[in-house]
């Protein structure tokens, strides 16, 4: 059974790890080995993440029976998402639906206008089920390797 709570910072670890396997497991079925490597060296540190998740933003994970993080996202005061992933384990199985629908349900409470994020192959295909539009490919370097992702943003609310 999937539970889905706030962020704790003990969290940390097991999502920095979920970060790694997710790019390296299921990064290749989208982007080359190189493309792989420099998306996994963005990997952030536990630190990091406890950093950024306590900055204001909403970060929800995904828990199975042993409290163990399967999944987890974020939206930031603005709207952006800057965090969506989700552990090899359960990916395809419906757990980061349920995760991504809590996520916007809190953006709704808090009167968020509008979603946006720099998805990837693999979350633009996830986000467009969801409702959100790409509004540009972006193409750019790491450390000298070509990638892409997508400017995507879903509309929450009528702009006042
Ligand atoms: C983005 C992510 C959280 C979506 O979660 P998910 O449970 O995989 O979501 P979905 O099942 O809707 O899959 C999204 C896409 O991943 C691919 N995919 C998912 N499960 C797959 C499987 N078992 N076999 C092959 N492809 C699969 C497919 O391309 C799918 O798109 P499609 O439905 O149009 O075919 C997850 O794929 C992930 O962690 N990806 C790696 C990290 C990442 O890209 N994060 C976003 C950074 S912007």
């Amino acid at each position: 059974m999937i539970t889905i709570r706030p962020f704790r910072a003990p969290d940390a670890a097991s999502m920095s790890d979920i970060y790694r396997r997710s790019v390296t497991e299921l990064g290749p079925r989208a982007y080359g080995p190189q493309q792989v490597a420099v998306w996994a060296s963005l990997k952030p540190s536990p630190e990091r993440l406890v950093e950024v998740m306590n900055d204001g933003r909403h970060c929800l994970v995904a828990v199975n029976n042993q409290d163990q993080v399967m999944a987890f996202g974020d939206i930031e005061c603005d709207g952006h998402i800057e965090y969506l992933y989700a552990s090899p384990d359960i990916a395809g199985t419906g757990v980061v639906a349920q995760l991504y629908d809590a996520l916007e349900n809190a953006a709704k409470a808090k009167n968020i206008a509008k979603l946006y994020s720099e998805a990837s192959e693999l979350a633009k295909s996830f986000l467009l089920k969801r409702g959100f539009s790409v509004v540009e490919r972006r193409d750019f370097e790491v450390n000298g390797v070509p990638i892409h992702n997508f400017a995507v943003e879903k509309r929450l609310r009528k702009a006042s």
